[in-house]
């Protein structure tokens, strides 16, 4: 990698403290409203708003600025049908023969089963890829550093500008996914990390009633 030229930090925006207290507590309240949707309308919605949103994603830090992401939008109706069918057989693997008790009743208490019609009914499945190496210019293997948390910040990144753009997402993680790599014909270097789901919301769409932890369940100060 060429060494860095450095640049002022002209981007920086300072704010005074009230400010600052305004805006992270309305940016809290405005991140409480998020919920993983498993019903959407089939309203469409312009690509610019999640071109947007995968920008929103690749401003995400990662290790040594490698960036090993990929995003696939899939909005193609005959590719999400495929992209539901070979999930449905995963998931049906899943649920009948794989799952314990106890992840069963999890599951159920979120309504979820082995049908995933949210994959054909969403206008846009966003395909998430780790990128595990680059290929140098010796066609040699060169590997990217710290890649799941990388590419787990970019998609909480992708999945807060999709809320806050207004619409709703659903994190789908079908396991295993390698599926994805043949139907969306993408290459070895590649693995599917997630799928993220986004659209409105379906007009009668209901969420489970669930509640987060409180602030000093999962802080500590020191
Ligand atoms: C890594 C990850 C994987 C998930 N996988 C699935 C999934 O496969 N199917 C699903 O219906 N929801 C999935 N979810 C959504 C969670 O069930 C949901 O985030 C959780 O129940 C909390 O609900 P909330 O997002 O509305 O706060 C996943 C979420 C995360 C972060």
């Amino acid at each position: 990698m060429a060494k860095s030229k450095f640049i002022p930090l002209k981007m920086y925006r300072e704010y005074s403290t009230k400010t600052m207290n305004k805006r992270a507590r309305d940016f809290y309240l405005e991140m409480k409203r998020r919920r993983s949707v498993r019903q959407f309308s089939n309203r469409p919605v312009p690509l610019e708003i999640i071109e947007n949103c995968i920008r929103v994603a690749g401003t995400a830090p990662s290790g040594a600025n490698m960036q090993p992401w990929h995003f696939v939008v899939v909005k193609d109706a005959d590719l999400k049908t495929k992209i539901r069918i070979a999930a449905e057989e995963v998931e049906n693997e899943f649920y009948h023969r794989r799952a314990h008790r106890e992840q069963l009743q999890v599951f159920s208490d979120l309504g979820t089963d082995a049908h995933k019609p949210f994959l054909e009914e969403a206008p846009y499945l966003i395909v998430i890829f780790a990128r595990r190496y680059y290929l140098g210019s010796d066609g040699e293997k060169v590997k990217h550093y710290y890649v799941g948390e990388s590419v787990g910040i970019a998609t909480g990144l992708l999945i807060t500008a999709i809320h806050h753009a207004g619409l709703v997402a659903l994190t789908y993680t079908p396991s295993p996914m390698n599926f994805l790599t043949k139907i969306l014909n993408r290459p070895a270097e590649e693995k599917p990390f997630m799928i993220v789901a986004a659209g409105y919301p379906a007009k009668n769409a209901v969420v489970p009633d669930i509640s987060k932890k409180s602030l000093v369940e999962i802080v500590t100060f020191k």
